[in-house]
C-alpha cells in the first residue's frame, strides 16, 4: 500500500454473517420455519415441503449455543462491529402474529450483551433471506401487499427492544436480488418461471416501502439509529468499446444501481419506469406509498461486493459465468474463484466511487471475501489452515478501499463475509469457506464443530490493529 493512504480513525473493522448461515437450532426457542428450512440445497434446487435432515443450516455453525465464543474470538482479532441478521421467525414465528416470541428476543439480548462486553458495535439486519415460511405458504411472501404490515410490526419490535443499543441497521439484505431469486430473497412461493412480471415488481415495491416505513419507525422509536439499504453491487463493463455495448452495460448496471436511486432519492427513476413500461407491467403504487418513500430516504448505503461482470449487445458474443446470486457476462480479462466468481479488486474501487458520486452517502462494505476450500492442517501442534490465497484477496481489495478513500470516498467500514466459516447461501456447502476461523463441519453433517484459527486470523488482526497501515 501507498504510504498516503490512510483509514479513518473511527473506520469500522469487522465481520458479517446471518443468522440462517450460522445459528442452527431451527426449532429451538419456539423459532418458527424460514424458507431456509425448505431449501437444503440453497438455490440450486427447488424447494421442499417441509424441513429435511439434508438441510446444513438446522445446525450451522451452532452459534445460538456458542455465540459468546464466537464474538470472544471476534474481540480477539479487534473486531469493532459485527454484522449479524435476526431471524425474523425466532421473532415472530410464523410472521403474522400480533405478538412476539419472548424468548428470541431474550436470545439476541445476550448476543448484544455479549457485543458489549467486548466493545463491539452491532450491525443489524433485519431482513436477510430468512422470510418466515408461513408468509411464503399463505401470503406467497412479497407480491403480498400486507407483509409490509408485518414487517413493519417487527422492526417496531427491534426498534423498542434494541433501538438504545444498536445504532447501525439494514433493512434487506441485498434487496435487489429479489429479481433473481424470488424465493431466497422475496420469500415468494411461485416458481421463477411461473411468476408474472407484475408480481415481481410489485413484490420490489412492496419491500421498498417496507424498507422506507422501517425507516420512519427508527426515526420515531430509536433517534439515534442509522438506517442503510443493503445492495448487491457488481459493476458492469461493457465487453467491447463499441456504443451499443457501452449502453447494454449501462441497462444492466441500472437494474442494480435502481434500488440505491430510490432509497437514497425516494423515488422511481426515469429509466425504471420506462424499463417498466416496456415490460408492460403496471404496478399499485399509492399516494401514500410515495409519500412514505419521498420522507424516509436512506443514512447511508451498505453493499456487498464480490464480482463484477460484463455486458454486450451482440448476443453471440454472451459467454455467461458464475455470479453472486445471479450470473452476468464472463469478462476474459479476469481470473475466478473455485466456484467460478470472477475476481476484480479494482472493481470495489469502482464501485465506491461511482456510489459516492451519485449518492454523496456514507458507504458501508457490508460483504466481499473468497469462497474456497481449506485444508485444515497442524503446524507447531496446533490446527490451522494456511489460506494465503484468502490474504491475498482480502489484501487486494483493502488495498482498492484505500485508494478509494484517498479519492475521496467517504467509507464508514468493512465486514467481510463469513468472518467465521458458515453455511453458504448460494450452494448450502459447508466446504465453501469464507472465515478467519474454521468450524470443523463438513458437506456430509459429520464433524465437531469446534473452532480454528486461521493464518488469515493473525493476518486480519494486524490490519486492525495497525488501522490498515500494513496493508
Ligand atoms: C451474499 C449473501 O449474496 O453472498 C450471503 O448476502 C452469502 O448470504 C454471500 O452467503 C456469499 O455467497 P455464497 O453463496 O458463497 O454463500
Amino acid at each position: 500500500m501507498t504510504d498516503s493512504i490512510t483509514f479513518p480513525a473511527d473506520f469500522l473493522w469487522g465481520g458479517a454473517t446471518a443468522a440462517n448461515q450460522i445459528e442452527g437450532a431451527y426449532n429451538e426457542g419456539g423459532k418458527g420455519l424460514s424458507i431456509q428450512d425448505v431449501m437444503p440445497q440453497g438455490i440450486t434446487t427447488p424447494r421442499t415441503d417441509g424441513p429435511t435432515d439434508d438441510n446444513l443450516k438446522q445446525v450451522a455453525i451452532d452459534f445460538y449455543h456458542r455465540y459468546a465464543e464466537d464474538i470472544a474470538l471476534f474481540a480477539e482479532m479487534g473486531f469493532k462491529t459485527f454484522r449479524f441478521s435476526i431471524a425474523w421467525s425466532r421473532i415472530f414465528p410464523l410472521g403474522d402474529e400480533a405478538e412476539p416470541n419472548e424468548e428470541g428476543l431474550a436470545f439476541y439480548e445476550r448476543v448484544l450483551d455479549e457485543c458489549e462486553k467486548h466493545g463491539i458495535e452491532p450491525l443489524v439486519t433485519i431482513s436477510h433471506y430468512e422470510t418466515p415460511l408461513h408468509l411464503t405458504d399463505t401470503y406467497d411472501g412479497w407480491v403480498n401487499r400486507e407483509l409490509i404490515g408485518f414487517y413493519e410490526r417487527y422492526a417496531r419490535v427491534l426498534f423498542a427492544r434494541y433501538g438504545a443499543r444498536v445504532k447501525y441497521w439494514l433493512t434487506f439484505n441485498e434487496i435487489n436480488s429479489v429479481l433473481h431469486a424470488p424465493l431466497l430473497s422475496g420469500g415468494i412461493n411461485t416458481p421463477k418461471g411461473q411468476l408474472t412480471k407484475t408480481d415481481l415488481y410489485q413484490a420490489v415495491h412492496n419491500e421498498l416501502v417496507a424498507s422506507a416505513l422501517a425507516t420512519k419507525a427508527a426515526r420515531e422509536l430509536a433517534p439515534n439509529a442509522q438506517v442503510g439499504c443493503m445492495i448487491l453491487a457488481m459493476p458492469v463493463y461493457p465487453l467491447s468499446p463499441s456504443p451499443d455495448d457501452m449502453m447494454a452495460s449501462l441497462t444492466t448496471e441500472r437494474t442494480n444501481l435502481a434500488f440505491g436511486d430510490i432509497h437514497v432519492r425516494g423515488e422511481y427513476p426515469g429509466y425504471y419506469l420506462r424499463s417498466l413500461r416496456d415490460q408492460g407491467v403496471d404496478l399499485v403504487i399509492t399516494d401514500d406509498d410515495r409519500a412514505v418513500l419521498k420522507e424516509n430516504t436512506v443514512d447511508f448505503v451498505s453493499f456487498s461486493y464480490y464480482v463484477s461482470v460484463a455486458e454486450t449487445a451482440d448476443d453471440s458474443q454472451r459467454v455467461m459465468g458464475e455470479g453472486n446470486i445471479f450470473p452476468g457476462v464472463r469478462n476474459p480479462t479476469l481470473k475466478a474463484s473455485e466456484w467460478g466468481w470472477q475476481i476484480d479488486p479494482v472493481g470495489l474501487r469502482i464501485v465506491l466511487n461511482q456510489f459516492w458520486d451519485r449518492w454523496q452517502k456514507p458507504l458501508f462494505i457490508v460483504e466481499n471475501g473468497l469462497g474456497a476450500k481449506d485444508e485444515l492442517v497442524e503446524v507447531d501442534g496446533r490446527k490451522t489452515v494456511i489460506d494465503d490465497y484468502r490474504i491475498a484477496y482480502l489484501n487486494d481489495h483493502l488495498v482498492q478501499v484505500g485508494e478509494a478513500l484517498t479519492d475521496g470516498v467517504d467509507v464508514m467500514g468493512f465486514t467481510p463475509w463469513g468472518c467465521i466459516d458458515l453455511v453458504s447461501a448460494s450452494t448450502a456447502q459447508m466446504s465453501k469457506r469464507y472465515g478467519f476461523i474454521y468450524v470443523d463441519r463438513n458437506d456430509d453433517g459429520s464433524g465437531t464443530l469446534d473452532r480454528y484459527k486461521k493464518k488469515s486470523f493473525d493476518w486480519y488482526a494486524e490490519v486492525i490493529e495497525s488501522n490498515g497501515a500494513s496493508l
